[in-house]
């Protein structure tokens, strides 16, 4: 069984609920369609209920009758939600009225009904920035319990089995926090190996990757990266994590011998956390596109529900198997919770 098949059918075992804000968004609703036949997650799309029945008939989606339909402009709890978001964010300087107005916006509406325990987790991107799927997030869903931030990790399928879990790799953060200071980037750390552990099913051994090996370069770039290192052991002594690592002392075991003699990560890493948004999302798309290695995510972490942002140029398939992930994230943190 391949990965993807072993998150898909963890999903189908314990089902989530599962918010999509862009309801009426073709490549959305057809994910909605396989989704609920395939019995993977109970869906909740947002929007106007005459159109998405439209769109379902034009495009012969016989499934879409078994989801859960929410009205952003006339549904039985919308002033509920309208005062959740009033209070959670008055000292945010948000009015009555204002949260009359953003409750209606389905990007809104989806974090509020996580907040209010009655959705799981929520997909959205299709047709709406990042920083407009992710703001209501952060504002809203907020941190997991010890989390410092939320960062954004990529499932690497490389073509090196050599490398990596036989080629298989975590990146991050290659979605969300430009600049992370020394404790975000060991919340970044320590969110991305529990990705692994959940999602990639690997045992992880985490890089913190820098320009420098083990003091082979001095520079407050390089400082950041070794005080996140030393964080992330103090938060979590179990876990395998070395750094500051160059990517081929982290990846090639020859390298590894020379540079970082003794290290248990060097040369056999499976996780790279990059310093900075800038390295890591660059990192990833010259992977992706010079590698040939195919590029699942961005997976959202570090948040106290699942939210997944999607590329513009996503494919039903990516939204289909991006809720896929999002029930498996909901289950690992349901069960963290126990
Ligand atoms: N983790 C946790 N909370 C955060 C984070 C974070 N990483 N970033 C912002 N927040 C919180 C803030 O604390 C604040 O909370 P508060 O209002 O309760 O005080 C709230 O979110 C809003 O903070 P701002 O700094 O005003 O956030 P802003 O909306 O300006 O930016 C955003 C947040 C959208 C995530 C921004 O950092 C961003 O645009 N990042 C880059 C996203 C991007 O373009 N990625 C590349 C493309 S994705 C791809 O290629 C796969």
């Amino acid at each position: 069984m391949d990965l993807m098949q072993g998150i898909i059918a963890r999903a189908k075992a314990n089902k989530q609920r599962i918010v999509l804000p862009e309801g009426t968004e073709e490549r959305t609703i057809k994910a909605a369609d396989r989704l609920i036949a395939d019995g993977v997650a109970d869906v909740i799309l947002i929007g106007n209920p005459a159109d998405i029945q439209k769109l379902a008939t034009e495009y012969g989606l016989t499934n879409i009758a078994k989801a859960t339909i929410v009205d952003p402009k006339n549904h039985a709890k919308k002033a509920d939600y309208a005062n959740l978001l009033f209070q959670l964010r008055q000292k945010k300087g948000m009015t009555e009225e204002k949260a009359a107005v953003l409750v209606e916006d389905p990007l809104y509406l989806a974090c509020l009904m996580i907040k209010a325990g009655d959705a799981d987790g929520e997909i959205a991107g299709a047709m709406n920035t990042t920083g407009n799927v992710l703001r209501p997030a952060l504002q809203i869903i907020k941190t997991a319990p010890g989390m410092s931030c939320v960062s954004g990790a990529f499932l690497m399928f490389t073509k090196t089995p050599q490398y990596g879990e036989e080629g298989l790799f975590v990146f991050a953060d290659c979605a969300v926090m430009p600049n992370p200071n020394a404790q975000e980037l060991a919340s970044i750390a320590i969110a991305t190996a529990q990705t692994a552990r959940n999602i990639a099913d690997i045992e992880p051994r985490v890089a913190m990757l820098s320009f420098s090996t083990k003091g082979s370069a001095s520079h407050d770039m390089v400082d950041k990266v070794v005080e996140a290192t030393r964080l992330a052991k103090e938060m979590c002594p179990d876990l395998k994590i070395d750094g500051e690592l160059q990517a081929d002392a982290a990846l090639v075991e020859k390298v590894a011998a020379q540079k970082a003699p003794g290290s248990e990560i060097a040369g056999k890493a499976n996780v790279l956390v990059f310093p900075t948004l800038e390295v890591g999302n660059i990192a990833y798309k010259l992977v992706q596109r010079l590698g040939g290695a195919e590029a699942v995510g961005p997976i959202l972490q570090g948040m106290a529900a699942p939210v997944n942002d999607l590329s513009r140029g996503c494919s039903v398939d990516d939204v289909y198997k991006m809720v896929a992930i999002a029930c498996n994230q909901s289950i690992a943190l349901k069960a963290a919770k126990k």
